[in-house]
């Protein structure tokens, strides 16, 4: 990126992870402009193909595309928002269990799922919900049995909390005592999905299959279009969901021409690639104390609160990086198709920054 001076910038943090395939890419532009001089929008009165061609292309990509339906809208709350009205729909039971740190949105029913009582207002406090201990099974059981549990809401790689994970134990007692239950799985992947981690979904490193999977940043690179997977025995009826502006033909358009790019530039594996070789740069870096996240969902841990050392990065090496709820942990979310050379970049400007 550049600023109105022309200097140039090094974007790490992608917007909070939506930029997944840079910054204007060729393709994603085109396919914007080509769409923009066609249609931008008609309302889901009438039937847009291109939503067909979105759907079966991220079905075949992300393997998902037997098993589930598309739900189309706009961000990653309206599609946390859908994904836990359905569920209550579906086994019409009401309370929800989401897990300490964790974040979905800023809407009614996302925004209730939260431990952070600075973002919920009391029109919103009123829901139902039970915030547990994450990676702790025994107390996910114990409310499950009280038999009033509509869904349960995860993150496979806390974003906004910072880049804790559950594991791969947990996720599938989890997927178990659901199943068993008639309980649905919510799977929040607005920010670890889309090839972020390394797999299309970041569920797919723990074996197991969710009920719901809401998704959205990463989707249109910039573009604001969200989606949720609703698995086919959950069969919502026509009219359940609705919305004016997803699934728009410039929305769609957008969300094509990314996952054309990933497919193209096969950039999962350059997550995987980039993740190993930023690893081992960071080990030689005095400071870190440990790396957390996966794929390029990274985040670095310091003894120290990093919101300096941020601004010394952007302001004196021009180098864009996050931070989380976690005051010591430095977040890095960049494009999927972050090169070897902007990772030596980064590291030689962090070790300096810190000398
Ligand atoms: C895991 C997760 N879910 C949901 C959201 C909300 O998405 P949006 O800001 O598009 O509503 C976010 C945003 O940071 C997120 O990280």
């Amino acid at each position: 990126m550049w600023d109105q001076e022309y200097n140039k910038y090094l974007d790490l943090y992608g917007g909070h992870g939506v930029i997944s395939i840079g910054h204007a890419h060729p393709v994603h532009t085109t396919k914007i402009k080509s769409q923009l001089d066609q249609i931008a929008f008609y309302s889901n009165a009438v039937q847009n193909p291109l939503q067909q061609e979105l759907s079966d292309k991220l079905g075949q990509l992300s393997g998902c595309k037997d098993d589930y339906a598309l739900f189309l809208c706009s961000t990653g709350a309206e599609a946390n928002e859908n994904a836990i009205k359905v569920a209550s729909f579906y086994n019409k039971k009401s309370r929800v269990i989401a897990f300490e740190n964790g974040f979905h949105g800023r809407t009614s029913a996302a925004v209730s799922v939260t431990d952070n009582k600075k973002i919920i207002a009391p029109v919103n406090a009123h829901n139902p919900v039970t915030i547990l201990p994450l990676n702790d099974i025994d107390a996910v059981a114990i409310e499950i049995a009280k038999g009033d549990v509509s869904s349960v809401i995860i993150e496979l790689i806390q974003g906004v909390g910072g880049l804790d994970q559950p594991t791969t134990a947990f996720m599938q007692a989890l997927r178990k005592v659901t199943q068993e239950n008639g309980v649905c799985l919510i799977a929040d992947e607005v920010q670890s999905g889309y090839g972020r981690s390394g797999k299309f979904f970041a569920f797919q490193h723990h074996g197991i299959v969710p009920d719901i999977i809401p998704m959205a940043k990463g989707m249109g690179n910039g573009y604001p279009i969200g989606g949720v997977l609703i698995a086919n025995h959950i069969a919502p009826w026509y009219g359940m969901l609705g919305t004016t502006f997803g699934g728009s033909h410039l929305a769609c358009a957008a969300g094509i021409a990314v996952l054309d790019v990933l497919k193209e530039e096969n950039l999962m594996v350059n997550v995987q690639e980039i993740e190993a070789y930023f690893r081992v740069a960071v080990s030689k870096i005095p400071g870190v104390k440990q790396v957390k996240g996966r794929g390029l969902m990274l985040g670095l841990e310091f003894d120290f609160e990093v919101g300096e050392l941020r601004k010394k990065l952007i302001y004196n090496e021009r180098i864009f990086t996050g931070g989380a709820m976690n005051k010591k942990l430095l977040r890095i979310l960049p494009p999927l198709n972050v090169r070897k050379e902007d990772i030596d970049v980064f590291v030689n400007a962090l070790q300096k920054t810190l000398d």
